[in-house]
């Protein structure tokens, strides 16, 4: 039975769109989106499917895994719970702040992305959601308003100053492509074909990887202090750290605390290294793109203090096992997934070989799975219903 029949089973009446939105990987630039800058990501084959069917009233229902939730429109604005259903919630909300007059629905929710990762299991529900509202009530906006709303979520209704990536990712995401995205101007600036002979094999720490209650905003106050001191003290005419290069950063060292320094000199450090690895992947220099991926986890460690033992040990094993050309931490950090840049014909073998080496090492089971890369969200109407 498909998902559209499961929920005219469980409602009495078929929905009238499903849209599918795709958890992220985040392939090279770290912390770098809310800096402006450059990110290297790619959308997964793992993907959240939202149905949803308008109803009359004032009370929107979800059903989610055996769970069902419901709440009533006229308290939106009340403090946000605990429970999944929060970023429904916070999808009406941003909406309204864009011109939709929330109305009532009954929707059922199934997802096949890990959750709490770092592939971005929220990004994926905040955009599937934000989609089907849409197409049930004819609202639209323009593509790169609907990451805002998702971002607008995060920000303003989760408590994560989180920034455009997830979303991004999530929405424009092409099969077998890795997307470039540049955050000053919020755009996808090119997309570059995964190599034939590769594969990204995803390692989860099995470390809860809940970015509200790590330094995730801790982080960005720094980089955002980093600025204004440098234009502050340095007479420099920048708006982000995007304009500033870790050259930069060193020559001010003065002028600036050693943590903030650090952490500033990770993300300068990641947007060069996505600038070099969109033009090692470019000419085929799949090698040198691997060594940047152990850079990028290198500086989450000495700089940026985003790592943990666990996302260090699966990085350390990925040097011993055959097959792999780089690893690093990816999204968040404070624990989450490591990503393995993995030769197509070894994958399974290393997978398998990564889990038991990590349970060897850790004494904790890791689910290592191979991760195709998928297409960006998509909606599917039923006009007839
Ligand atoms: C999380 C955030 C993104 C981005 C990454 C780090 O996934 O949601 O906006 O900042 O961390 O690159």
């Amino acid at each position: 039975m498909d998902f559209s029949e499961k929920f005219a089973r469980e409602y009495g009446a078929p929905p009238v769109a499903v849209a599918s939105a795709p958890g992220r990987l985040e392939v090279l630039g770290n912390h770098t989106d809310y800096n402006e800058g450059l990110v290297l990501s790619a959308a997964i084959a793992l993907k959240t499917d939202f149905a949803i069917l308008p109803v009359n009233g004032d009370i929107c229902e979800v059903r989610s895994g055996g769970e069902k939730l419901s709440f009533p429109l006229s308290a939106l604005d009340e403090p946000p719970g605990e429970d999944w259903v929060e970023y429904i919630k916070g999808v009406l909300i941003e909406l309204r702040k864009r011109g939709f007059a929330p109305k009532a629905f009954k929707a059922a929710i199934q997802s096949d992305i890990p959750l709490s990762a770092g592939m971005s299991s929220s990004a994926a529900l905040e955009i599937s959601a934000a989609l089907a509202i849409g197409a049930a009530f004819d609202f639209e906006l323009p593509p790169e308003e609907w990451a805002k709303v998702g971002q607008g979520v995060e920000n303003n209704h989760m408590g994560l100053q989180s920034g455009l990536l997830d979303q991004f990712s999530s929405l424009f995401g092409e099969r077998n492509k890795l997307i470039l995205c540049d955050f000053r101007d919020i755009r996808v600036v090119k997309t570059i074909s995964m190599p034939d002979n590769l594969v990204f094999v995803v390692a989860n720490s099995m470390v809860k990887h809940d970015l509200v209650d790590s330094d995730y905003n801790l982080r960005r106050e720094s980089c955002e202090r980093v600025v204004k001191t440098l234009r502050e003290r340095k007479g420099m005419n920048i708006s982000a750290l995007r304009d500033v290069s870790t050259r930069e950063i060193e020559l001010a060292r003065d002028a600036l605390p050693l943590r903030d320094a650090r952490i500033a000199s990770h993300v300068t450090g990641e947007n060069e290294r996505v600038e070099r690895g969109v033009a090692a992947l470019e000419s085929g220099d799949v090698a040198t793109f691997g060594e940047l991926m152990y850079e990028s986890h290198a500086s989450s460690i000495n700089n940026f203090a985003n790592s943990c033992p666990e996302l260090d040990c699966l990085v350390e094993l990925s040097k011993s096992i055959p097959g792999c050309l780089g690893a690093r931490l990816s999204g968040g950090g404070f624990g989450g997934i490591t990503i393995h840049l993995v030769e197509a014909d070894e994958a399974e073998r290393y997978r398998a070989r990564l889990e038991t080496a990590y349970f060897q090492r850790m004494g904790k089971e890791t689910k290592a799975l191979v991760c195709a890369i998928g297409a960006g969200a998509s909606v599917e109407q039923y006009p007839g219903n």
